[in-house]
């Protein structure tokens, strides 16, 4: 157990609010369950067949994050989305309803619409014409007297662009390729009702950066999915938080993990004194003034719960609905197979992780920023930006005011073992991944990808070999 846990433990006093709708505690923890101890293989991260079976079993079945709704403010606002070799268009109806719809011409295939996000009243593809209104129906057809197919009358709903399965949640548009997949709200199960104490719909998006990175999608996910790594790849990190040995939690087909913050890491020898850089991530990521501070280093956390639970029935901020280890520390969820939440009540970054469309070798890492704006403070105008792979996206740059330059650090520091592991595991010397306990999360989230591809499981509403969605996993025989 770590020991900011047992020391959280005993100070707690059960202050929690009755909170309206929380996420459960992670504290005390519930054991690490044993889930296997089999290697994992390098195979999976650059074979073309397994990246093809990905694609039919996964990709094309489960749910994913698309647009964030106020994206589309207006009637006829949209935006493209691409997904491995899919590109969707999102758009904003007469009726108010956000449809998707593959963004492929109905005449000989062209890509209908080519232009990122704006605003339409109908989409024309530019090779001959053809024209589709917002509802995805068909508007016209470029003399429709040539094709002797339509002599008997142009089959409008034959033509109608392809429609996708779209779901709001969260204040995101989600979409699964597949028609018959189960509801997204019963998809995100029990981690689904723990986030909806945040009230994401009131999360304002303030960056979005697409990092085109050298290594297969699955990397990434890895390297986020667990904190074991921060003592090695973020040695500042561990300065103003604590990833050593935490709480990790299996929910059916999705995981959490709980970093703590506002305190000193354990594997540090000297946790109580307040140094400069200690002093600045407590004053700009936690708003305790060293001024006001006179404690440890290591107990900063105690203070950002003193002064929330102070102000929280006359603040916009929801603490009232939140427990004490949401209002202290970091919430950090991940749903199969490709939407991370790490949170906090005041802001968020959302991860969505992307394969390339025909290389394993390559992803992309789509970083979100979002934050409780105050109200009537105006909101900073963002930019989708692409950063291509091998254009060494310098992250203090590409994240200049909206991240310290410690943490842009830490997320170049993710990113810059992509395609050394990718490299790495192609290795014929590479015997297969050992995982630890601290890394669970990983080897059921391969696990989970293994079940998905042999059909052990499915999210077809219909299917009797149902994915579970929720019910913690305790320990699974090995
Ligand atoms: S390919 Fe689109 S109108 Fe011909
Ligand atoms: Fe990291």
């Amino acid at each position: 157990m770590a020991r900011i846990e047992a020391e959280i433990l005993s100070r707690r006093q059960d202050q929690t609010p009755a909170a309206e709708r929380p996420a459960a505690l992670f504290l005390p923890r519930k054991p690490i369950p044993n889930i296997g101890l089999e290697r994992i293989d390098g195979q999976r991260f650059y074979s073309p067949e397994f990246m093809a079976l990905e694609w039919e079993k996964i990709w094309t079945k489960t749910w994913q994050i698309g647009v964030r709704e106020s994206d589309l403010p207006e009637v006829g606002s949209f935006q493209i989305h691409e997904l491995g070799k899919e590109s969707f268009i999102f758009v904003r109806g007469e009726d108010e309803s956000i449809r998707g719809f593959y963004n492929v011409c109905q005449h000989r295939g062209n890509r209908l619409c080519t232009v990122e996000y704006g605003q339409m009243k109908a989409f024309t593809c530019p090779f001959h014409g053809w024209q589709w209104n917002i509802d995805g129906s068909l508007k016209k057809v470029a003399d429709p007297q040539f094709f002797r197919q339509f002599a008997q009358g142009i089959p409008e709903a034959e033509l109608g662009l392809t429609p996708l399965n779209t779901a709001r949640w969260g204040g995101w548009v989600w979409f699964n390729m597949n028609p018959a997949a189960i509801p997204l709200r019963e998809y995100l199960g029990e981690l689904g009702s723990h986030l909806e104490s945040y009230d994401f719909s009131d999360y304002q998006l303030i960056d979005y950066q697409t990092f085109e990175w050298g290594g297969n999608w699955k990397h990434a996910v890895d390297a986020f999915n667990e904190s074991y790594h921060f003592q090695a790849l973020h040695p500042d990190m561990v300065e103003f938080g604590e990833g050593h040995d935490i709480p990790i939690e299996l929910v059916g087909i999705h995981s959490r993990m709980l970093n703590f913050g506002g305190t000193v890491s354990e594997v540090l020898a000297e946790r109580d004194r307040m140094t400069p850089l200690r002093v600045r991530m407590m004053e700009n990521r936690l708003g305790v003034r060293n001024e006001q501070y006179q404690g440890s280093a290591s107990d900063v956390h105690h203070e950002v719960l003193r002064y929330k639970r102070a102000m929280q029935n006359d603040t916009y901020l929801p603490y009232r609905k939140m427990n004490d280890e949401q209002l202290a520390h970091q919430y950090h969820y991940t749903f199969f197979p490709a939407a991370t939440f790490t949170q906090k009540p005041e802001a968020g970054n959302v991860f969505r992780y992307r394969p390339h469309a025909t290389d394993p070798n390559r992803c992309y890492y789509d970083f979100f920023i979002l934050v409780r704006n105050p109200p009537g403070t105006p909101l900073p105008e963002y930019e989708h930006r692409v950063h291509k792979h091998g254009a060494s996206p310098v992250y203090a740059k590409a994240l200049e005011g909206t991240f310290d330059p410690i943490l842009s650090n830490v997320l170049q520091q993710d990113g810059s073992n992509m395609e050394t592991m990718q490299e790495g595991v192609k290795s014929d010397s590479f015997k297969g991944m050992i995982l630890c306990d601290q890394e669970v999360r990983l080897r059921h989230f391969h696990q989970t990808i293994d079940r998905f591809i042999s059909g052990e499981y499915s999210v077809d509403a219909g299917a009797r070999n149902r994915a579970p969605t929720s019910g913690l996993i305790q320990s699974v025989p090995t």
